[in-house]
This record gives C-alpha cells, structure tokens and sequence, in this order.
C-alpha cells in the first residue's frame, strides 16, 4: 500500500483549466474571478457581502479591525484551536483571552465564555473546529446580552450547518481560510463573511491599504487581496464542495462503525449540526495499548499519515508568557496530549480505509 497522507488537496483538470485561463488572460491581480467568487461564496453562505483576502489570518485580523478591535480590548478565543484564531486579537494590540473548551466535541464553552467577560470585552471568536459548528445560539446570546461582537472562525467548516444554515452566517463576521489542506482551497487565501454593509466596506479598505480613491488613503490598510488565479481555484473547488464534505463524513462515519480499540475514542457529532470533517479527530485513553508517540510511529510504518491538532493549547504557548497555574483551560490541556488526526479527506478510497481500520485494529 502507497503512503497515505493525513491531507491531500484534490485538483482535476477543471481546476487547471480554470488556472490556465488566468494565466493566459494576461490579468493576474485582484479582479473579475475574485468579484465572481466574492459573490459565489456570499451566496453560499447566506450573507450579503463576501471579501476575498489572501489568508485566514488576515481574514481575522480585518474582521476584528472592522469591528473597531484595538489596545487595551480583550477578546474572548477558546484555548484549543490553531493560533491564528489568538495571534490576529494580538494584531490589533488587544488581548486573547482563554476559554475552555468541551472535552467530547472540541468546541468552546459558552460558559466559560459568560465567565470571562470584562468591562474591556469587545468580542468573542468560536471556532467551528475541525469541521463541527459550536453551540452558537449560547455564545451569540452571550454575545448579545454583553453587546460584544460575534466572529466566527470558520477556517475548518466550509459548508458546515448548525441548525440548518450554513456556519459564516451568524456572527458579525465570518472568517474562512483556503489553505492547501482545508475543505476547499486556493492555495493560500480567504474570505470574510458579513451582512453589514458598513462592515464590508470597512473590510475592503483594510485590505486595500485603506484606499478609497485611487492614491487617496484614509486609514491605515494592508496589502490583503487576493489574485485572480487564486480566485479561479476557489470558484472551482466551491462547486465540489458539496461532495468533497459527503465524502469527509463518509470516511468518517466508515471509521465511527469500524474502529474498535479499547482506548480509542471516536469523534462525538453533536445534534442539529452538519459536521464537514475538516479532520477526524480521535482520543486515546490510558486504556490503549500503546502511547501517542509510538502509535504515530507504528502508523508511520504502516505507511499511514496522522498529526497532531494542536500538541500545545495555546493558553500555554510561549507567545503568550501566561501563568497558568492553576491550569485555567485543563481540558485543552488534557486534548493537547491526547487527540489524534486520522486522514479523512475527500481522495481516500474504500481500499485505504479498509486498511487504516485494519491496522489500527490489529493494535495490542
Ligand atoms: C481555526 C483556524 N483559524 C485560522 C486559520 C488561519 O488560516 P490561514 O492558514 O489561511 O492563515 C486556520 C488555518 O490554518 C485555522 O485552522
């Protein structure tokens, strides 16, 4: 059996063509594919306006730069997720604060949330992690009875449904990432999701060094956009979309019914979600028979990829110099030392899963 990777981007022809076509075009910058997938993208999520950018970082950084985040704020993140979420409230010169997060479903806890505001509170960033939308009535109420801002980070959701509508439509803000590795991608890039026209004109001075007329700057802006090449991608992968994540949840619920190691626990789907397996995320117990390091190792050898997301919970990165004693987030904590990503992307076939479940069952 060939290595299996833990993500692998699934291009065909028609995305090459798309590619080529640009190139051809002689227009590489920002311009009618980025307005055509700014609109596409809008429409799929339910939102009025979509704003192409060229990462999910800078998709968070504008978000929160719109919504007027600067020194001296604090802004609530859950502890587990990737440090992008955390790293674009730093900056804006405002300070990440930790929550925790569920110990089944990865996702932040609203009551932790309701806990940390402060007077200096002016938004909140869920995160619908690995693919699961969070519990976002609680936090949006939350949200709303503090008057705080409400972004989503959507980086790891694309499609995903909570109570039927599709994630990126319900905060403030919407924030996506098409990263080689995401559900969809163009390579590096992004978006940000809003209905609010103030916000989306805010945005598109942000990421165009604050310019609202040619060579008339009015605020401080970035050079954010995204290409047309990259745009030519993404519309592309959009109208796959929708079978790439059937595939993601096929996979998974193939390894739900399959997987059976006594300490291996399989991914919890909550209800009134759609879950788009952006990865498929295990738990080992101290009831498996081998540590995490030596079953990545026998996976390794095996010929099958896996990763850890994320080994470090970002309470307890350097970055943020904090005393955590005693632990304010234990469970990202006891997460960071015992998930588990298994490959679930859209281009493994049956015979490679039936593998993977084989070989991890056979584990003693
Ligand atoms: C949850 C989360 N937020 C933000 C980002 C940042 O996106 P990008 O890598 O496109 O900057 C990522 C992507 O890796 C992510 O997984």
């Amino acid at each position: 059996m060939d290595h299996i990777p833990v993500a692998r981007p699934a291009i065909g022809q028609d995305e090459i063509s798309a590619v080529t076509a640009v190139l051809e075009s002689g227009m590489l910058a920002s311009g009618d594919r980025v307005a055509e997938f700014e609109k596409k993208f809008a429409d799929f999520c339910g939102t009025t306006h979509a704003v192409a950018i060229n990462n999910g970082t800078a998709a968070l950084h504008a978000a929160l730069l719109a919504a007027d985040i600067g020194q001296g704020d604090e802004v609530i993140v859950p502890a587990f997720t990737f440090v992008a979420t955390a790293t674009a409230v730093a900056m804006c010169g405002a300070k990440p604060v930790f929550a925790d997060v569920d110990e089944q479903t990865f996702n932040i806890l609203p009551s932790q949330v309701e806990e940390l505001v402060t007077p200096k509170t002016k938004a909140v960033i869920g995160v619908h992690l690995f693919g699961q939308p969070f519990d976002v009535q609680a936090v949006q109420e939350c949200c709303e009875s503090h008057g705080l801002k409400f972004i989503e980070d959507a980086a790891q959701a694309h499609g995903a449904l909570y109570k039927g509508q599709k994630v990126g439509g319900f905060g403030h803000f919407g924030c996506f990432s098409f990263y080689a590795t995401k559900n969809m991608i163009t390579g590096e890039g992004g978006m940000v999701t809003t209905s609010e026209k103030a916000y989306n004109e805010r945005l598109r001075l942000i990421i165009n060094h604050g310019q609202s007329e040619k060579y008339l700057h009015t605020r401080l802006g970035y050079n954010y956009r995204m290409t047309d090449i990259g745009a030519a991608l993404g519309i592309v992968q959009l109208k796959k979309l929708e079978k790439f994540n059937q595939r993601r949840r096929k996979n998974a619920e193939f390894y739900n019914a399959n997987l059976s190691v006594k300490g291996l626990v399989t991914p919890t789907t909550v209800q009134g979600v759609s879950h788009v397996y952006h990865q498929y995320v295990v738990r080992l117990t101290g009831e498996f028979p081998m540590n995490r390091t030596e079953f990545m190792e026998y996976l390794k050898t095996k010929g099958i990829g896996s990763a850890v997301h994320y080994p470090i919970p970002l309470h307890r990165q350097p970055l943020f110099g904090l005393k955590n004693d005693p632990d304010p987030c234990p469970v990202s904590t006891r997460l960071a030392g015992t998930v588990l990503s298994l490959p679930v992307h859209p281009m493994l076939d049956q015979k490679q899963l039936n593998y993977i479940c084989d070989t991890i069952n056979r584990v003693k």
